[in-house]
């Protein structure tokens, strides 16, 4: 069995921007209070004495959008800080990133991922929802900002959206060959927007890998990280290209992750509600902190079941129900 040691903390529900295969502006999206969220220092007391204790070494904020959160930088410092971490990352859209990446760095974080679906500044406003087309330019800004100040890796998140961006994989691929940036193409999933979903459906991976292949060729890569992504690179490239492919092959037998909401609902699968638990209200009600790490216990065992039982009968329909921002990325 796999080990679970990798958990995705969601610092935030709410995102600045509206990606379309996300949160579309025409979807109305409750967020949550702010007094709904976990705290800085409750966040760090469950790290230090329940995910930390039961084994979670590997770590990566999330949102919505993390750097929205007033307290990232020093959050980001507390957990650096901590002897037992192994990897702490964090997932951005990248618009808020030019001004803070030097402090983020500073206080510890090494790994960014940041989501870059288009080159094209028109497109990239119609999928983020930005009908003044001026924050690709600013996403621009934050990704090079990361890059001068040395992340490493620096990975680019695409999900390749039919008649959409397809038509920019040759030259988003490319952005790995002269610098180390490590470009990701995600099949787009069923989870948000289940109507563009139906419209649109999603590229297959070796759909996309042909592509490449046929213009550079492509070889087995390497590139640090925790995720599902199959890693390949342009001969000679300095980056890598990596393949997230939820949709055409099932990874479940190498998960190694849960996640924890905003609010605290920690969830041992991304498509699957089964089992999830609410760790705030636990500590919140004054439970001990050993009654948590025995209910995470109990979680982590029952894990590897509660993932093959829905990936059997179909992704399940809490699927459509929830967007990525909500659930944690
Ligand atoms: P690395 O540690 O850098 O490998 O990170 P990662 O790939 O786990 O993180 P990232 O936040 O960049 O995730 C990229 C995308 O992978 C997500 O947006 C999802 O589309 C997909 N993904 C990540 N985790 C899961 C998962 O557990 N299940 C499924 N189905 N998709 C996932
Ligand atoms: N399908 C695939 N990936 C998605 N993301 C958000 N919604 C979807 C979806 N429906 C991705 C974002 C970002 C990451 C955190 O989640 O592009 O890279
Ligand atoms: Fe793991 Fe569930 Fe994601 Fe499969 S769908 S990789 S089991 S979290």
């Amino acid at each position: 069995m796999n080990s679970v040691d990798y958990l995705r903390l969601s610092l935030i529900d709410r995102c600045n921007f509206r990606c379309q295969y996300c949160m579309p502006e025409e979807t109305a999206v409750q967020f949550l209070q702010r007094s709904e969220l976990l705290q800085a220092q409750e966040l760090l007391s469950l790290l230090k004495q329940v995910f930390i204790p039961v084994g979670f070494s590997r770590f990566r904020l999330t949102g919505g959008e993390p750097l929205l959160r007033p307290d990232l930088v020093e959050i980001v410092g507390e957990i650096a800080a901590l002897p037992q971490v192994k990897d702490l990352s964090m997932t951005t859209n990248g618009f808020l990133l030019a001004d803070r990446a030097a402090a983020l760095y500073e206080a510890g974080l090494r790994r960014l991922n940041i989501s870059l679906d288009s080159l094209n500044a028109e497109t990239f406003g119609a999928i983020v929802g930005d009908r003044t087309q001026r924050r690709w330019q600013q996403v621009w800004a934050g990704i090079q900002a990361a890059y001068e100040v040395g992340f490493n890796p620096l990975k680019l998140n695409v999900v390749v959206i039919p008649g959409v961006n397809e038509a920019e994989i040759l030259d988003l691929a490319a952005l790995s060959i002269d610098r180390q940036w490590h470009i990701r193409f995600i099949e787009f999933m069923p989870i948000g927007n289940a109507e563009l979903f139906g419209a649109r459906g999603w590229v297959p991976s070796e759909e996309i890998r042909q592509q490449i292949r046929s213009r550079w060729g492509l070889e087995p890569g390497h590139v640090k990280g925790n995720g599902p992504a199959d890693v390949f690179q342009i001969p000679g490239a300095l980056g890598t290209l990596g393949f997230i492919s939820q949709m055409s092959e099932c990874f479940c037998d190498r998960c190694n992750r849960m996640r924890l909401s905003a609010d605290g609902w920690l969830r041992p699968c991304l498509l699957n509600e089964t089992g999830q638990l609410n760790l705030k209200t636990l500590l919140r009600a004054g439970e001990e902190m050993g009654v948590l790490r025995d209910r995470v216990r109990e979680l982590l065992l029952l894990k590897p079941e509660i993932n093959y039982k829905e990936r059997e009968s179909g992704t399940s329909s809490a699927v459509y129900g929830r967007t990525m921002s909500q659930i944690g990325g």
